[in-house]
C-alpha cells in the first residue's frame, strides 16, 4: 500500500489487544526509524527507553498513574512502550561522540571536513546554548522529529501506535533515573495492536482541509 494511504489509515490506538506482541524483527525496524530519525546539525539529542515486559511497562505506567490515568491502560496493555526522552543540555562528551561517530563512519574526506563539520555543529549549538538560551526546547524539536518517524513507521509495518504526552514528567524522570543522566521524558508512545475495545478504529479521521493548510505562491 502507499505511503499516502497508510498515513490516512493509522490513528491513535485507545486501546490495545493485550495478547498480540510485536515481531522481533518488525520492533528492530522501528527502532532503526528511531535511531536514523535526521536531526539539526546531527545532534541526536535523545535516548529511547523501551519495555516490552510487564514489569517494564508497570514502570512506565507510573507516569500515567500520577494525574494521567486515562492513559494508564494504553502502556499496561501494549506490546511494547518507547518513551522518547531528549536531553536538557549539551555535553562536551556527547558532541565529541557524535563527531566520532561521524568520523567512523566515513562522513569526512579529509581533516578540514572534520574541522568545518565541528564547528557548525558548535556555531548552531553556541546560538541556542548562549544566544537564544532555548537548548531544551531546540534539542526536543529534534525528538519529535523521532516521534514522526517512528508513528509513520509504524503505520507503514501494520502497528498500532498511541503517541502520549499525557503523563507525569517528574515520576518517569525519576523512575527511569532520567535526569541523572541528563535527560528528561519528553513523550511516551505505545505500540501493538488494537483490541476491540478500541472506540478510535470505527471513527473517521479528521484533518482541516487541503485549502486551509496550504498556500501556494
Ligand atoms: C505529541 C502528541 C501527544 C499526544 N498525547 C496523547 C495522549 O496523551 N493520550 C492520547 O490518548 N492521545 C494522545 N495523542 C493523540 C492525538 O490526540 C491524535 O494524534 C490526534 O487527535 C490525531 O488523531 P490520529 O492520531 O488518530 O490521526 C497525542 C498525539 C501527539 C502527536
Amino acid at each position: 500500500m502507499d505511503i499516502v494511504s497508510k498515513a490516512k489509515q493509522r490513528y491513535t490506538v485507545k486501546s490495545y489487544d493485550r495478547e498480540r506482541k510485536i515481531p522481533v524483527e518488525i520492533v528492530a525496524q522501528l527502532q532503526e526509524l528511531l535511531r536514523f530519525a535526521p536531526s539539526s546539525v546531527n545532534s541526536q539529542p535523545w535516548h529511547f527507553v523501551i519495555a516490552s515486559t510487564p514489569e517494564g511497562k508497570e514502570r512506565i505506567a507510573k507516569a500515567a498513574d500520577a494525574g494521567f490515568q486515562y492513559n494508564a491502560a494504553k502502556i499496561r496493555d501494549a506490546s511494547h512502550v518507547i518513551v522518547l526522552a531528549t536531553r536538557v543540555a549539551p555535553s562536551d562528551e556527547h558532541l565529541a561522540a557524535v563527531l566520532a561517530q561521524e568520523e567512523k563512519d566515513g562522513r569526512f574526506v579529509n581533516e578540514a571536513a572534520k574541522t568545518s563539520q565541528n564547528a557548525g555543529r558548535m556555531s548552531y549549538t553556541n546560538l541556542h546554548r548562549f544566544g537564544q538560551k532555548d537548548v531544551p526546547y531546540w534539542y526536543e524539536k529534534q525528538t519529535y522529529l523521532a516521534l514522526g518517524n517512528l508513528l509513520l513507521g509504524a503505520a507503514m509495518l501494520d502497528v498500532g501506535a498511541t503517541p502520549m504526552e499525557g503523563f507525569n514528567a517528574e515520576v518517569l524522570d525519576q523512575e527511569l533515573g532520567l535526569r541523572d543522566k541528563g535527560f528528561a521524558a519528553t513523550v511516551i508512545v505505545s505500540l501493538g495492536y488494537s483490541g476491540s475495545e478500541d472506540f478510535n478504529a470505527k471513527l473517521p479521521k479528521s484533518r482541516l482541509a487541503t485549502e486551509v493548510v496550504f498556500t501556494e505562491i
